[in-house]
């Protein structure tokens, strides 16, 4: 470890981040999931490293390369990512910033399912596990901060403020993924950061900036909660 790093604020803390989407197979050929190119959690597994931090960086197939200096593993489904998750644990920290299928397909195909006949094919789904609140509702050996992100429509505070409760997160940066914002698949991100005491519009700036400013609240955090 370059010894620049190994000073940084988030020295000795281990910091552990999913990212980018899952995909739920079909059959050998298909899949579903959802949209995400991972460019934000990517953006916030960088900031950390450059504090100090050990990351292990949990990332479904997303478009952007991993970053440098954290420990990746790799997945495809929702199902693998809780498994990978719970073996990284525990961690000081976690940031859930992947994109999970909500919905796996119920018996997926081990053949191709081929379009021969006249009838439509259907789809019975099973709900996928849900990481966050899991590991937010953990009774032993739950990171000190766990964060979640909300990408809503609509409502967006009042959807992200019930989602932190429900779930069980300390924070959720909460951003509106309406088509008008352009934020989906963009260089920016709007978001705004939801605690047990307040929300808090941060200014739109980039994903990099957004994963810096998140990087330095963690460092903070964890520094005042250490005892
Ligand atoms: N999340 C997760 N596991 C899931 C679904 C979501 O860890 N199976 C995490 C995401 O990484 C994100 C947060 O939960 O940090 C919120 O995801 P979101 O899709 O907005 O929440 P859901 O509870 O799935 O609600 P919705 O019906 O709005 O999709
Ligand atoms: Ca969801």
């Amino acid at each position: 470890v370059d010894a620049a790093l190994a000073d940084g604020p988030l020295k000795g803390k281990h910091v552990l981040v999913t990212s980018g989407p899952t995909h739920e197979p079909i059959d050998p050929v298909r899949y579903i999931a959802n949209r995400s190119s991972g460019a934000q959690g990517t953006a916030i597994a960088k900031a950390l490293v450059a504090r100090g931090a050990h990351v292990t960086f949990v990332t479904g197939p997303a478009d952007v390369p991993p970053p440098h200096g954290v420990d990746v593993v790799s997945i495809q489904t929702a199902q693998e990512m809780l498994t990978a998750v719970q073996a990284a644990l525990p961690a000081d920290a976690a940031v859930f910033a992947a994109a999970v299928a909500d919905w796996r397909v119920e018996s997926a195909s081990d053949s191709k399912i081929k379009k021969s006949g006249k009838k439509l094919p259907t789809i019975a789904f099973a709900e996928n596990p849900d990481i966050l609140a899991t590991v937010s509702q953990l009774k032993t050996g739950r990171p000190a901060l766990v964060v979640g992100f909300a990408a809503e429509t609509d409502d967006v505070i009042a959807h992200a403020t019930a989602k932190r409760e429900r779930k069980g997160c300390d924070w959720i940066l909460a951003n509106d993924v309406s088509p008008e914002t352009g934020i989906m698949g963009g260089a920016e991100n709007a978001v705004t950061l939801i605690s047990a005491d307040k929300a808090e519009p941060w200014p739109r700036m980039g994903k990099d900036a957004v994963a810096a400013r998140l990087a330095d609240l963690i460092a903070e955090t964890l520094a005042t909660s250490a005892k």
